[in-house]
Protein backbone atom coordinates (compact mmCIF):
# COMPACT_ATOMS: atom_id res chain seq x y z
CA UNK A 1 0.00 0.00 0.00
CA UNK A 2 2.95 2.36 1.33
CA UNK A 3 5.01 1.37 -2.25
CA UNK A 4 1.36 1.97 -4.31
CA UNK A 5 1.03 5.79 -2.91
CA UNK A 6 4.76 6.34 -3.64
CA UNK A 7 4.76 6.08 -6.44
CA UNK A 8 1.26 7.56 -7.94
CA UNK A 9 2.87 10.64 -5.56
CA UNK A 10 6.21 10.27 -8.13
CA UNK A 11 4.38 9.98 -11.20
CA UNK A 12 2.47 13.03 -9.91
CA UNK A 13 5.57 15.04 -9.71
CA UNK A 14 6.37 13.77 -12.89
CA UNK A 15 3.38 14.79 -14.72
CA UNK A 16 3.78 18.06 -12.93
CA UNK A 17 7.48 19.01 -13.63
CA UNK A 18 6.53 17.48 -17.46
CA UNK A 19 3.50 20.45 -18.23
CA UNK A 20 5.85 23.10 -16.45
CA UNK A 21 7.99 21.82 -19.18
CA UNK A 22 5.60 21.83 -21.84
CA UNK A 23 5.03 25.69 -21.08
CA UNK A 24 7.03 28.10 -23.23
CA UNK A 25 8.50 30.85 -21.27
CA UNK A 26 6.37 33.97 -22.69
CA UNK A 27 7.06 37.24 -22.92
CA UNK A 28 3.06 38.30 -22.21
CA UNK A 29 1.74 39.10 -19.08
CA UNK A 30 -1.70 39.45 -17.92
CA UNK A 31 -3.96 40.85 -14.96
CA UNK A 32 -7.52 40.51 -14.16
CA UNK A 33 -10.24 37.88 -12.81
CA UNK A 34 -9.90 36.37 -16.23
CA UNK A 35 -6.62 36.10 -16.45
CA UNK A 36 -4.97 32.97 -16.54
CA UNK A 37 -2.70 31.55 -13.59
CA UNK A 38 0.25 30.76 -15.83
CA UNK A 39 1.47 32.22 -18.96
CA UNK A 40 2.70 29.37 -21.89
CA UNK A 41 4.24 31.31 -25.05
CA UNK A 42 1.24 30.33 -28.07
CA UNK A 43 -1.50 29.78 -25.15
CA UNK A 44 -4.67 30.97 -25.73
CA UNK A 45 -5.09 33.48 -22.69
CA UNK A 46 -8.29 35.25 -23.27
CA UNK A 47 -11.48 33.85 -25.78
CA UNK A 48 -15.01 34.49 -25.62
CA UNK A 49 -17.23 33.34 -28.11
CA UNK A 50 -20.69 34.63 -27.33
CA UNK A 51 -22.20 31.82 -26.57
CA UNK A 52 -23.60 34.57 -23.58
CA UNK A 53 -23.11 38.10 -23.20
CA UNK A 54 -21.02 37.26 -19.82
CA UNK A 55 -20.82 40.68 -18.28
CA UNK A 56 -17.98 39.17 -15.69
CA UNK A 57 -16.26 39.45 -19.17
CA UNK A 58 -17.40 42.54 -20.39
CA UNK A 59 -18.17 45.62 -18.51
CA UNK A 60 -20.70 48.55 -19.90
CA UNK A 61 -19.83 51.94 -20.62
CA UNK A 62 -22.16 54.08 -19.01
CA UNK A 63 -22.47 57.51 -20.40
CA UNK A 64 -23.81 60.49 -22.85
CA UNK A 65 -20.37 62.23 -23.08
CA UNK A 66 -18.87 59.23 -25.96
CA UNK A 67 -15.32 58.76 -26.51
CA UNK A 68 -14.45 62.57 -26.65
CA UNK A 69 -15.87 63.53 -29.94
CA UNK A 70 -19.03 64.68 -29.16
CA UNK A 71 -20.49 61.81 -30.75
CA UNK A 72 -24.44 61.60 -30.85
CA UNK A 73 -24.68 58.05 -29.06
CA UNK A 74 -25.92 57.14 -25.70
CA UNK A 75 -23.74 54.30 -24.01
CA UNK A 76 -25.94 52.52 -22.31
CA UNK A 77 -26.10 48.21 -20.55
CA UNK A 78 -29.60 46.92 -22.01
CA UNK A 79 -30.42 43.90 -24.21
CA UNK A 80 -31.96 46.03 -27.18
CA UNK A 81 -28.70 47.51 -27.55
CA UNK A 82 -26.07 44.72 -26.79
CA UNK A 83 -27.02 41.05 -26.93
CA UNK A 84 -25.80 37.83 -28.00
CA UNK A 85 -27.77 35.62 -30.52
CA UNK A 86 -26.55 32.26 -32.19
CA UNK A 87 -23.19 32.89 -30.90
CA UNK A 88 -22.92 36.27 -32.37
CA UNK A 89 -22.16 39.71 -30.35
CA UNK A 90 -24.68 42.32 -31.85
CA UNK A 91 -24.17 45.98 -30.80
CA UNK A 92 -27.27 47.41 -32.47
CA UNK A 93 -27.99 51.26 -32.54
CA UNK A 94 -31.62 52.47 -31.58
CA UNK A 95 -33.26 55.57 -31.61
CA UNK A 96 -33.98 57.38 -28.48
CA UNK A 97 -37.19 58.73 -29.91
CA UNK A 98 -38.72 55.25 -30.16
CA UNK A 99 -38.17 54.77 -26.57
CA UNK A 100 -38.99 58.17 -25.13
CA UNK A 101 -41.00 59.86 -27.81
CA UNK A 102 -39.63 62.93 -30.20
CA UNK A 103 -40.60 65.22 -27.28
CA UNK A 104 -38.14 64.40 -24.72
CA UNK A 105 -35.23 64.84 -27.41
CA UNK A 106 -35.73 68.49 -26.67
CA UNK A 107 -37.14 68.94 -23.01
CA UNK A 108 -36.09 65.54 -21.62
CA UNK A 109 -33.85 64.74 -18.49
CA UNK A 110 -31.22 61.96 -18.61
CA UNK A 111 -29.14 61.37 -15.52
CA UNK A 112 -27.37 58.53 -14.83
CA UNK A 113 -24.91 57.96 -12.09
CA UNK A 114 -26.28 54.82 -11.24
CA UNK A 115 -26.43 53.70 -7.20
CA UNK A 116 -24.68 50.80 -7.35
CA UNK A 117 -21.43 49.34 -8.37
CA UNK A 118 -22.43 48.07 -11.44
CA UNK A 119 -24.57 50.57 -12.41
CA UNK A 120 -22.45 53.81 -11.95
CA UNK A 121 -21.96 56.70 -14.60
CA UNK A 122 -18.43 55.55 -16.18
CA UNK A 123 -17.66 58.96 -17.79
CA UNK A 124 -18.86 62.34 -16.58
CA UNK A 125 -16.32 64.04 -19.38
CA UNK A 126 -18.37 66.15 -21.94
CA UNK A 127 -21.72 65.87 -19.51
CA UNK A 128 -21.53 62.25 -19.14
CA UNK A 129 -23.37 61.56 -16.59
CA UNK A 130 -26.22 63.90 -16.79
CA UNK A 131 -28.14 66.17 -19.70
CA UNK A 132 -31.01 68.06 -19.84
CA UNK A 133 -32.42 68.28 -23.82
CA UNK A 134 -32.83 71.97 -25.20
CA UNK A 135 -34.27 72.55 -28.96
CA UNK A 136 -30.83 73.72 -29.64
CA UNK A 137 -28.87 70.99 -27.96
CA UNK A 138 -31.33 68.17 -28.15
CA UNK A 139 -30.17 64.74 -26.26
CA UNK A 140 -27.82 61.81 -27.66
CA UNK A 141 -30.44 60.79 -30.45
CA UNK A 142 -28.79 57.19 -30.49
CA UNK A 143 -28.57 54.88 -28.19
CA UNK A 144 -25.86 51.63 -28.33
CA UNK A 145 -22.99 50.17 -26.31
CA UNK A 146 -19.54 49.52 -25.64
CA UNK A 147 -17.95 47.14 -23.64
CA UNK A 148 -14.72 46.02 -22.41
CA UNK A 149 -12.64 43.98 -20.47
CA UNK A 150 -11.03 46.41 -17.95
CA UNK A 151 -11.51 44.35 -14.82
CA UNK A 152 -11.76 41.03 -16.13
CA UNK A 153 -8.78 40.77 -18.63
CA UNK A 154 -5.55 43.48 -19.54
CA UNK A 155 -2.35 42.09 -20.79
CA UNK A 156 1.11 43.37 -22.30
CA UNK A 157 2.37 41.53 -25.20
CA UNK A 158 0.24 39.05 -27.24
CA UNK A 159 -1.82 38.39 -30.63
CA UNK A 160 -5.59 39.45 -30.82
CA UNK A 161 -7.83 37.81 -33.19
CA UNK A 162 -11.19 39.54 -33.66
CA UNK A 163 -13.77 38.07 -36.17
CA UNK A 164 -16.11 40.51 -37.36
CA UNK A 165 -19.01 42.06 -39.60
CA UNK A 166 -19.00 45.90 -39.83
CA UNK A 167 -22.27 47.74 -39.66
CA UNK A 168 -23.53 49.51 -43.07
CA UNK A 169 -25.70 52.70 -42.33
CA UNK A 170 -24.73 56.48 -42.51
CA UNK A 171 -22.42 57.70 -39.70
CA UNK A 172 -22.21 54.39 -38.04
CA UNK A 173 -18.59 54.16 -36.62
CA UNK A 174 -17.70 50.51 -34.97
CA UNK A 175 -14.25 50.03 -33.24
CA UNK A 176 -12.17 47.21 -32.24
CA UNK A 177 -9.32 48.47 -29.85
CA UNK A 178 -7.50 48.49 -26.76
CA UNK A 179 -6.41 51.45 -24.10
CA UNK A 180 -3.82 51.41 -21.44
CA UNK A 181 -5.11 50.29 -17.84
CA UNK A 182 -2.45 52.20 -16.08
CA UNK A 183 -1.94 55.00 -17.58
CA UNK A 184 1.32 54.72 -17.00
CA UNK A 185 2.88 57.54 -18.75
CA UNK A 186 0.17 59.99 -17.88
CA UNK A 187 -3.10 60.62 -19.41
CA UNK A 188 -4.14 60.16 -23.29
CA UNK A 189 -2.29 59.98 -25.72
CA UNK A 190 1.45 59.15 -23.60
CA UNK A 191 0.16 55.72 -22.58
CA UNK A 192 -0.92 55.08 -26.05
CA UNK A 193 -3.74 53.77 -27.56
CA UNK A 194 -4.31 50.47 -30.21
CA UNK A 195 -6.92 51.04 -32.38
CA UNK A 196 -7.19 47.80 -34.52
CA UNK A 197 -9.92 48.19 -36.60
CA UNK A 198 -12.58 51.36 -36.82
CA UNK A 199 -14.61 52.02 -40.16
CA UNK A 200 -17.78 54.07 -41.43
CA UNK A 201 -20.73 52.79 -41.91
CA UNK A 202 -21.62 54.61 -45.27
CA UNK A 203 -21.79 52.86 -48.19
CA UNK A 204 -20.96 55.55 -50.54
CA UNK A 205 -19.19 57.85 -48.85
CA UNK A 206 -16.43 59.63 -50.81
CA UNK A 207 -13.11 61.59 -49.68
CA UNK A 208 -12.92 65.35 -51.82
CA UNK A 209 -9.39 64.66 -50.93
CA UNK A 210 -8.47 61.39 -53.47
CA UNK A 211 -11.65 60.65 -54.84
CA UNK A 212 -11.38 57.26 -52.51
CA UNK A 213 -14.81 55.32 -50.65
CA UNK A 214 -13.70 56.00 -46.79
CA UNK A 215 -16.94 54.13 -46.20
CA UNK A 216 -17.47 50.49 -45.75
CA UNK A 217 -14.98 49.90 -48.21
CA UNK A 218 -12.34 51.08 -46.13
CA UNK A 219 -10.87 50.10 -42.56
CA UNK A 220 -8.24 51.29 -41.05
CA UNK A 221 -5.88 50.71 -37.46
CA UNK A 222 -4.22 53.02 -35.97
CA UNK A 223 -1.24 53.60 -32.92
CA UNK A 224 -2.35 56.82 -30.83
CA UNK A 225 0.86 58.24 -28.96
CA UNK A 226 2.61 60.99 -28.29
CA UNK A 227 3.77 63.49 -25.12
CA UNK A 228 0.34 65.62 -24.72
CA UNK A 229 -3.22 65.81 -26.73
CA UNK A 230 -1.59 68.45 -29.29
CA UNK A 231 1.24 66.20 -30.19
CA UNK A 232 -0.31 62.72 -30.83
CA UNK A 233 1.61 61.36 -33.39
CA UNK A 234 -0.44 58.62 -34.70
CA UNK A 235 0.17 59.76 -38.60
CA UNK A 236 3.12 57.81 -38.15
CA UNK A 237 1.59 54.54 -37.25
CA UNK A 238 -1.68 54.77 -39.02
CA UNK A 239 -2.64 51.97 -41.64
CA UNK A 240 -5.89 51.65 -44.42
CA UNK A 241 -6.78 48.58 -46.25
CA UNK A 242 -9.72 48.65 -49.21
CA UNK A 243 -12.41 45.86 -49.84
CA UNK A 244 -14.54 46.51 -53.25
CA UNK A 245 -16.70 44.31 -51.64
CA UNK A 246 -17.29 46.15 -48.64
CA UNK A 247 -16.01 44.97 -45.19
CA UNK A 248 -19.73 45.02 -44.15
CA UNK A 249 -20.55 42.06 -46.76
CA UNK A 250 -18.92 39.44 -44.62
CA UNK A 251 -17.18 38.37 -41.15
CA UNK A 252 -13.41 39.08 -41.31
CA UNK A 253 -10.44 38.41 -38.92
CA UNK A 254 -9.20 41.45 -37.69
CA UNK A 255 -5.23 40.68 -36.24
CA UNK A 256 -3.36 42.31 -33.97
CA UNK A 257 0.71 40.77 -33.47
CA UNK A 258 2.07 42.41 -30.56
CA UNK A 259 5.50 41.86 -28.90
CA UNK A 260 8.67 43.86 -27.60
CA UNK A 261 9.82 44.14 -31.47
CA UNK A 262 7.08 45.70 -32.47
CA UNK A 263 3.32 45.86 -33.82
CA UNK A 264 1.87 44.46 -36.91
CA UNK A 265 -2.11 45.21 -37.88
CA UNK A 266 -3.30 42.01 -40.23
CA UNK A 267 -7.07 41.72 -41.63
CA UNK A 268 -7.33 38.07 -42.71
CA UNK A 269 -3.60 36.95 -42.10
CA UNK A 270 -2.40 39.84 -44.43
CA UNK A 271 -0.22 42.58 -43.16
CA UNK A 272 -1.73 45.77 -43.62
CA UNK A 273 1.18 47.31 -41.34
CA UNK A 274 3.88 47.33 -39.05
CA UNK A 275 5.45 49.09 -36.51
CA UNK A 276 8.94 48.93 -35.38
CA UNK A 277 10.76 51.47 -33.37
CA UNK A 278 14.65 51.81 -33.29
CA UNK A 279 15.91 51.86 -29.83
CA UNK A 280 15.21 55.57 -29.93
CA UNK A 281 11.61 54.09 -29.64
CA UNK A 282 8.25 55.78 -30.34
CA UNK A 283 9.71 59.20 -29.78
CA UNK A 284 11.99 59.29 -32.47
CA UNK A 285 9.48 56.80 -34.47
CA UNK A 286 7.11 59.96 -34.31
CA UNK A 287 9.87 62.59 -34.63
CA UNK A 288 9.25 64.05 -31.07
CA UNK A 289 12.96 64.42 -30.94
CA UNK A 290 12.93 67.11 -33.20
CA UNK A 291 10.74 69.15 -30.44
CA UNK A 292 11.99 70.35 -26.60
CA UNK A 293 9.26 68.08 -25.26
CA UNK A 294 9.69 65.70 -22.12
CA UNK A 295 9.60 62.76 -23.33
CA UNK A 296 7.39 60.53 -21.11
CA UNK A 297 8.29 57.32 -22.06
CA UNK A 298 12.06 57.42 -21.08
CA UNK A 299 12.00 55.18 -18.10
CA UNK A 300 10.50 52.33 -20.42
CA UNK A 301 11.75 50.22 -23.65
CA UNK A 302 11.67 50.87 -26.98
CA UNK A 303 8.39 49.94 -27.49
CA UNK A 304 6.76 52.25 -24.56
CA UNK A 305 4.21 53.30 -24.07
CA UNK A 306 3.18 49.90 -25.99
CA UNK A 307 5.17 47.72 -22.94
CA UNK A 308 2.17 48.30 -20.63
CA UNK A 309 -1.54 46.63 -19.89
CA UNK A 310 -4.24 47.26 -22.43
CA UNK A 311 -7.74 45.95 -21.85
CA UNK A 312 -10.00 45.49 -24.95
CA UNK A 313 -12.84 47.23 -26.23
CA UNK A 314 -15.95 47.20 -28.74
CA UNK A 315 -17.72 49.36 -29.49
CA UNK A 316 -20.43 51.51 -32.03
CA UNK A 317 -20.09 54.74 -31.96
CA UNK A 318 -22.21 57.27 -34.42
CA UNK A 319 -21.42 60.59 -35.83
CA UNK A 320 -19.52 62.94 -33.82
CA UNK A 321 -17.10 65.87 -34.70
CA UNK A 322 -13.71 64.53 -35.73
CA UNK A 323 -14.06 60.84 -37.45
CA UNK A 324 -16.29 62.04 -40.22
CA UNK A 325 -14.57 64.92 -43.02
CA UNK A 326 -16.63 67.74 -43.67
CA UNK A 327 -14.81 67.55 -47.05
CA UNK A 328 -16.60 64.03 -48.49
CA UNK A 329 -19.39 63.53 -50.73
CA UNK A 330 -22.46 61.09 -49.70
CA UNK A 331 -25.13 60.88 -51.04
CA UNK A 332 -27.72 63.47 -49.21
CA UNK A 333 -25.67 64.85 -48.15
CA UNK A 334 -23.65 65.38 -44.39
CA UNK A 335 -26.29 67.19 -42.02
CA UNK A 336 -23.51 68.65 -39.56
CA UNK A 337 -20.50 69.90 -39.78
CA UNK A 338 -17.86 69.22 -37.30
CA UNK A 339 -17.32 72.99 -36.50
CA UNK A 340 -21.30 73.16 -35.50
CA UNK A 341 -21.65 73.52 -31.61
CA UNK A 342 -25.24 72.02 -32.32
CA UNK A 343 -23.82 68.99 -34.55
CA UNK A 344 -26.13 66.29 -32.66
CA UNK A 345 -29.35 68.60 -33.91
CA UNK A 346 -28.68 69.02 -36.84
CA UNK A 347 -27.80 65.59 -37.02
CA UNK A 348 -31.44 64.39 -35.84
CA UNK A 349 -32.69 67.12 -37.64
CA UNK A 350 -31.35 66.14 -40.99
CA UNK A 351 -32.28 62.17 -40.18
CA UNK A 352 -34.36 62.41 -43.83
CA UNK A 353 -30.59 62.04 -45.13
CA UNK A 354 -29.61 58.84 -43.01
CA UNK A 355 -32.07 57.32 -41.52
CA UNK A 356 -33.08 55.28 -44.40
CA UNK A 357 -29.73 54.14 -44.94
CA UNK A 358 -30.46 52.51 -41.39
CA UNK A 359 -31.81 49.29 -42.92
CA UNK A 360 -33.65 47.00 -40.62
CA UNK A 361 -32.69 43.74 -41.16
CA UNK A 362 -29.30 43.60 -38.81
CA UNK A 363 -27.40 45.43 -41.64
CA UNK A 364 -27.16 47.92 -38.78
CA UNK A 365 -25.59 45.74 -36.05
CA UNK A 366 -21.89 45.73 -34.65
CA UNK A 367 -21.51 41.72 -35.07
CA UNK A 368 -18.62 39.76 -33.39
CA UNK A 369 -17.83 36.30 -33.73
CA UNK A 370 -15.58 35.93 -31.47
CA UNK A 371 -12.66 37.54 -29.97
CA UNK A 372 -9.34 35.74 -28.65
CA UNK A 373 -5.87 36.69 -26.92
CA UNK A 374 -3.09 34.26 -27.45
CA UNK A 375 0.36 34.74 -25.53
CA UNK A 376 3.52 35.12 -27.15
C1 LIG B 1 -33.99 49.20 -22.95
O1 LIG B 1 -34.23 49.66 -24.28
C2 LIG B 1 -35.54 49.46 -24.72
C3 LIG B 1 -35.60 49.91 -26.18
O2 LIG B 1 -35.14 51.22 -26.32
C4 LIG B 1 -36.52 50.21 -23.84
O3 LIG B 1 -37.85 49.96 -24.25
C5 LIG B 1 -36.32 49.79 -22.39
O4 LIG B 1 -37.14 50.58 -21.56
C6 LIG B 1 -34.89 49.95 -21.97
N1 LIG B 1 -34.70 49.42 -20.63
C7 LIG B 1 -34.25 50.16 -19.63
C8 LIG B 1 -34.17 49.47 -18.32
O5 LIG B 1 -33.94 51.32 -19.76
Amino acid sequence: MKLEILILSLFAIYVRSKSVDLCGTSLTTVSGTHAPKQVCAGELIFEDDFDTLDLKKWQHELTLGGGGNWEFQYYNNNRTNSYVENGILHIKPTLLADEKGEAFLTSGTLEIYGGSPQDQCTNPLFYGCSRTGSPVNILNPIKSARIRTINSFAFTYGKVEVRAKIPAGDWLWPAIWLMPKWFQYSLWPASGEIDIMESRGNRDLISSENGQNIGTKLVGSTLHFGPNTDYNRYMHAHYEKTLQEGYDAAFHNYQLNWTPDGITFSIDDEVIGEVRPTDQGFWNLGELDKTNLENPWKGGSKMAPFDEEFYLILNLAVGGTTYFPDTVTNPGGKPWSNTSPKAATDFWNGRNQWLPTWKNDGSTHFQVDYVRVWAV
